[in-house]
């Protein structure tokens, strides 16, 4: 595989085979099988199935609120809101992040995944799970809720089972590895806390406030779950897509240690009303949130492809949002704040569509716009290196076509936030139908490099030359 053509041309270090002089210490594990065109290939499909299937919910979740925008102006705990979030959440972010986690933790950590064949029954289980979730939360159908909820819940026990083991036998240590291990146990938290109030909504015998135990699930799942997550693989993946390198780990350490402490203050915090609690453990995850995002700037001065790509931009930028928005989530929980659930203001509907439209959809989509072309090279073209033409991975994606899907889906928020603060339907729809237009041209191009799967060209363009300065 020559450096030109390959995929890992943009990230060699960690994506290639490990050096096979360097001296192994005797508690690591047996070396890797060597990660060959073909065998790549071969570990490809179960992320690339996920991706695939996140597409999917990807336009379901922007049609659905494109057809009913008005929902955002309802109260958050209403039925078909609470569908609506499931659609985006679990449809499609917690599917890329799966996905995501499928693929990149084996080449993080050097290894191959534990439990191949449990990762398609993972699969399965959410395919089939979520949409029955999302319907049943629409119908308010709480017993179909618990069976389909549990079905993902079981895929979620697979998934955590499997990291934890592909860790394990990594036998590595360090702020991506223990972020992995962490993440997928918070994602198992919140799926097991999402059945239990299901079951609350159903026989009532929790004495606590539903809304407030809502709040102990959500954040478990979006902070716990997506945040933690965040907080490793921005140092692995930033670094590989622009040739930078992590010199020092001791802000990824911290803010990834401030975000756990607090987020094991905050949860219990929020379900018993312990307000000042809840802003102690808020505060410590936003200093966490700071902390991890000034170690990837650092990281980021060492790059040495100055000029970044549509993906990464549109990445750091929801890593921008998400700090802003942690932020404001800080205030909204400040003891004495007249903020709380109902619509309209400065309360917890514009908050969520700030954390999910401005930071999490930005950092999701620049991720899935990263890994769906490398996935579909390895499948497509890795088995045919060295027997003929092939392109560049980067040659896969539109770049034009990518950027202004994010300029859209980034312009979408303005509209959105003002709607959901003013309750404003026209607001609300313009929003909407600007996202849903970002999402579609964004659709595009992932439809545009996931077409050599079945149509691989036999013919390669020039390839463009990629201007790469010193780090000086
Ligand atoms: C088996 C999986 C899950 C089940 C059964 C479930 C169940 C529920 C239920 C019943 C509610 C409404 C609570 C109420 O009104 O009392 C809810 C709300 C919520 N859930 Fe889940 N959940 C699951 C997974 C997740 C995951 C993985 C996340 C995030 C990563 C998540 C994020 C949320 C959010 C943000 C809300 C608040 C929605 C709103 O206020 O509109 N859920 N969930």
């Amino acid at each position: 595989m020559t450096a030109k053509n390959s995929p890992t041309a943009v990230g060699s270090h960690s994506l290639n085979a490990p050096d096979p002089k360097t001296p192994r210490p005797a508690s690591v594990p047996p070396a890797r099988p060597p990660m060959s065109g073909s065998w790549l290939a071969a570990q490809g499909r179960l992320p690339l199935a996920f991706m695939g299937l996140a597409l999917v919910w990807l336009a379901a979740a922007a049609l659905m609120l494109a057809l009913a925008p008005g929902l955002l102006a309802l109260p958050h705990t209403h039925p078909h809101v609470v569908a609506l979030t499931h659609a985006w959440v679990l449809g499609f972010f917690v599917t890329v992040a799966c996905g995501a986690t499928y693929q990149l933790a084996p080449v993080a950590l050097g290894t191959t995944l534990v439990g191949e064949r449990s990762g398609w029954w993972h699969f399965w289980l959410h395919a089939i799970g979520v949409p029955g979730m999302v319907y049943s939360f629409w119908v308010w159908d709480l017993e179909q809720l618990g069976h389909f909820g549990t079905a993902v819940a079981v895929g979620v026990v697979l998934f955590s089972i499997n990291v934890w083991r592909t860790v394990r036998r990594a036998g590595r240590s360090g702020v991506v590895a223990t972020s992995l291990i962490l993440s997928a146990g918070w994602l198992l938290l919140a799926v097991l806390l999402g059945l239990l109030l299901a079951a609350n909504r159903f026989w009532g015998f929790i004495p606590l406030d539903p809304v407030a135990l809502l709040r102990a699930h959500a954040h478990i799942g979006l902070a716990g779950f997506f945040l933690t997550l965040l907080q490793g693989v921005a140092f692995q993946l930033v670094p590989m897509f622009t040739l930078g390198d992590v010199r020092d780990w001791r802000r990824a350490k911290a803010g990834l240690w401030l975000a756990q402490g607090g987020l094991l203050v905050l949860a219990p915090a929020l379900a018993w009303h312990l307000a000042f609690l809840a802003f102690a453990g808020a505060a410590a995850i936003v200093a966490g949130v700071f902390s991890s995002a000034w170690g990837l700037a650092r990281a980021l001065d060492t790059r040495k492809k100055r000029r970044l790509d549509p993906g990464v931009r549109v990445f750091l930028l929801g890593a921008i949002v998400l700090c802003i928005a942690a932020v404001a989530g800080l205030a909204l929980l400040a003891p004495g704040t007249p903020w709380g659930s109902a619509p309209g203001g400065f309360g917890a509907m514009t908050y969520a569509v700030l954390v999910l439209g401005g930071g999490l959809l930005p950092c999701i989509a620049g991720m899935l716009c990263k890994i769906v072309p490398f996935l579909t090279w390895m499948r497509a073209y890795g088995p045919k290196v060295g027997r003929g033409p092939t392109p560049a991975a980067g040659a896969l994606t539109q770049p034009r076509l990518e950027a202004a899907a994010f300029a859209l889906q980034i312009a979408a928020l303005v509209p959105l936030l003002i709607g959901t603060w003013l309750l404003h339907p026209v607001w609300l729809g313009v929003g909407a139908w600007i996202l849903f237009a970002g999402v579609l041209l964004f659709l595009g191009d992932m439809a545009g490099v996931m077409r050599h799967l079945w149509r691989p060209v036999t013919v390669v363009a020039p390839a463009k030359k990629i201007p790469v300065k010193n780090a000086s």
